[in-house]
């Protein structure tokens, strides 16, 4: 698979989980302006990596803005670097040379099976794979993308952030005719960082689960701060799960339409879960986690990585 992020708190996880499960080969982690800016997402990615000591898989910058839509970036949650709380020394993870949507071309073009994309960051980079490079789209086995809700919002009543942040983009991947799997907010609150959660992370006792729970020591204020919410939805590291392990993530095929001109509603993700509208499917949307293996996973996943101190 590909992790197309932007780091970003819960992306942090989601690499992290991404390159220790020994059932999936993360083949690249790309970045994309949403969070934070293009610069600081990759800063962040190439952290991460260090922290976590994934020295084996490259490291992309890719787009620096929406196809549309000015960059609206998400400081109030993920803090002024765009991954505030632990202090990071200088990565040593190198920047690839290429940029994110050739590296992925590249990549899918160039693998003897088909790839899973996992986008957890505004679809920018997808859709501009998409878009300029139609001839991969038989190299994709599915899109499984963080992002949408069945019901209501977080930037905006019904806009969940990475959709509502270029909404063309994520309308171009939803049409473009590939499975697609949302994971949407509906099933990412079902991921509370609890007490009990950071209580897991922490009795790991090593540097690398420290800075986890830095991480969502951070991420838990930001959310109480905006939403009132005392435990944290861990949006991201849900679709790397149900690429492991599909049976993690319980989902129905609906037709899903992306609001572009919605005076209130630009950016909402429109699910026709009763099928009133006559569409056929073009997503499986997520609608249950099995929340207790889905902890075990990523501590177990914390577990196996080794860190650098
Ligand atoms: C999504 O928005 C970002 O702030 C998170 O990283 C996640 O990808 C949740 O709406
Ligand atoms: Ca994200």
């Amino acid at each position: 698979m590909i992790l197309d992020c932007d780091p970003g708190h819960d992306d942090a996880l989601a690499i992290m989980l991404a390159a220790a499960d020994a059932r999936l080969d993360l083949l690249a982690i790309t970045t994309v302006a949403g969070n934070t800016t293009l610069d600081k997402a990759t800063l962040n990615a190439r952290r991460v990596c260090t922290i976590a000591g994934i020295s084996r898989v490259p490291v992309a910058a890719g787009c620096d803005r929406p196809l549309v839509a000015e960059l609206r970036v998400a400081d109030d949650i993920h803090g002024e670097s765009g991954l505030d709380g632990p202090a990071f020394g200088e990565p040593t993870v190198p920047l690839a040379g290429e940029h994110a949507v050739a590296l992925m071309r590249r990549l899918l073009l160039d693998h003897p099976e088909p790839v899973t994309l996992v986008p957890t960051g505004p679809l920018t980079n997808v859709a501009t794979l998409l878009r300029d490079h139609p001839e991969v789209a038989p190299k994709i086995r599915e899109i499984v993308l963080m992002g949408g809700s069945t019901e209501r919002g977080n930037i905006s009543p019904y806009g969940e952030f990475n959709i509502f942040v270029d909404p063309e983009a994520a309308d171009l991947v939803f049409r473009a005719g590939l499975p697609v799997t949302m994971i949407g907010l509906n099933v990412t609150h079902q991921a509370l960082v609890t007490p009990d959660v950071v209580a897991r992370f922490r009795a790991l006792g090593t540097p690398l689960a420290e800075a986890c729970v830095e991480l969502m020591t951070f991420f838990g204020s930001a959310y109480e701060r905006v939403f009132g919410l005392a435990d944290p939805p861990l949006h991201d590291p849900i679709a790397v799960a149900r690429v492991i392990d599909p049976s993690l993530v319980a989902c129905v095929p609906a037709p899903v339409a992306v609001e572009l001109t919605g005076a209130h509603t630009r950016g909402a993700t429109v699910v026709d879960l009763h099928r009133r509208t006559g569409a056929l499917p073009n997503a499986q949307v997520a609608l249950d986690l099995d929340v207790p293996r889905f902890w075990d996973l990523l501590v177990d996943a914390l577990t196996r990585l080794s860190g650098s101190p």
